[in-house]
């Protein structure tokens, strides 16, 4: 069994499946089991929006399908339920926030209205918070910004799976970016990714479905190449983005780093490896230079720079353009990043979400423990 291509998602094996499920069912579900964890509803139907948000993007890794992972870091006390998000330090322009220990899906939302609100006033927000844990996919973020007439940037550490370049062991987390840019007629441009080789989630799936890793994404305990996820869980590590020195794995580790200093270093979370663990059964050193998990958002309003519908109409020629150019052989050609996301967004409201019947079955299993009903 091979692992999916990259940029694949996991989304073509759902797709198959015959349980469909509409968004407002997946959402309400999601917010129930987070208020029978104990969070008000209002933090509740936030994490179960941002949620679900990732199930109808297509990035099946990311949606109900982790639901479990967030009620148990809740149920065990690892995540507060009730999270007093304060602002520790700012200036008209940007923040540094504490998330209080609470849902990274509650804390995320909260620190990006800040970054929102503080651009619409001084021009441009930016918001380090530290304290916070695992906030779901990226893009989500980004895309909230669009709302506002802004670009919308946004990025997260997670716990430690990836080794530095030229180094071995897990020190750093697959550290996604995303950046929103908006179009008029088109749909707006998202790059929201990790700046790993593979997100965890692949990672995971490999372990789940016994398939093997893409060549080049990870490495064992001495820091030889595998595709053996079972190598990677037994003191392996994932690789930045690029795999090897000659395909500029040393940019990923760049960018990797970038994305640690901007979340972590600056809002005094716990940086590289000393990241709290996500899901709880990953294995934990204990050993801590911060609090939580630290995310970074910056929101720049366009008509800080130029008049937002000119700039749509250039996005929406820059993005024809691009889409247009010659397809390379053996390809469809260029597409757009985030258009994928989008057409599922669309196809997903109208036919429903397709969840494998093994995501079925751990969801009804999940609503038994807390007490709420999936059928
Ligand atoms: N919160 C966390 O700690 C955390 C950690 C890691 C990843 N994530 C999330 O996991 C998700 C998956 O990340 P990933 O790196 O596995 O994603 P991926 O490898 O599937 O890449 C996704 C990005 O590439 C674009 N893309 C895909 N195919 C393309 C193509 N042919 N042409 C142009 N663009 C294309 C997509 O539109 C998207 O922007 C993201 O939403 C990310 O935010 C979250």
């Amino acid at each position: 069994v091979t692992a999916p291509a990259p940029g694949s998602g996991t989304g073509a094996t759902a797709e198959a499946s015959t349980h469909r499920y509409s968004v407002g069912e997946l959402r309400d579900f999601a917010a129930r089991v987070f208020r029978s964890a104990g969070l008000p509803e209002g933090h509740a139907d936030t994490a179960a929006e941002v949620l679900t948000a990732a199930d109808l993007r297509g990035i099946d890794t990311h949606g109900v399908a982790r639901l479990h992972q967030y009620y148990e870091m809740l149920v065990q006390g690892r995540v507060n339920p009730r999270a007093d998000v304060r602002i520790l330090r700012e200036t008209p322009s940007t923040a540094r926030m504490d998330g209080d220990n609470g849902l990274g899906l509650v804390v995320g939302p909260a620190a990006n209205e800040l970054a929102i609100e503080k651009a619409a006033a001084a021009g441009s927000g930016w918001v380090s918070v530290g304290n916070s844990n695992h906030f779901g996919i990226a893009g989500i973020y980004s895309l909230r910004a669009l709302e506002r007439d802004c670009i919308g940037w946004v990025m997260t550490s997670s716990p430690p799976q990836v080794a530095p370049f030229q180094g071995v062991g897990r020190m750093l987390g697959t550290n996604p970016i995303a950046i929103a840019f908006p179009g008029r007629a088109e749909p707006p441009m998202v790059m929201d990714f990790t700046t790993s080789a593979i997100s965890f989630g692949r990672l995971e799936d490999a372990i789940r479905t016994g398939g093997a890793l893409p060549e080049g994404t990870a490495i064992d305990r001495e820091g030889r190449m595998t595709t053996d996820p079972h190598a990677v869980k037994d003191g392996g590590a994932l690789v930045p983005l690029g795999s090897d020195a000659a395909r500029g794995a040393h940019k990923g580790y760049c960018l990797a780093a970038m994305v640690d200093v901007l979340s972590c270093v600056l809002s005094g979370a716990n940086w590289g490896p000393f990241a709290p663990p996500f899901p709880a059964d990953l294995p934990d050193s204990g050993r801590r230079v911060g609090k939580g998990l630290g995310h970074l958002f910056g929101v720049l309003p366009i008509a800080s720079f130029r008049e937002p519908d000119e700039f749509k109409e250039a996005m929406d020629h820059w993005m024809r353009e691009f889409r247009g150019a010659p397809a390379a052989p053996g390809t469809g050609g260029p597409e757009i990043p985030g258009h994928r996301e989008h057409h599922s967004s669309v196809r997903r409201r109208r036919e429903g979400i397709p969840l494998s019947g093994t995501v079925v079955e751990g969801l009804r299993h999940l609503g038994v423990r807390a007490g709420v009903l999936f059928d």
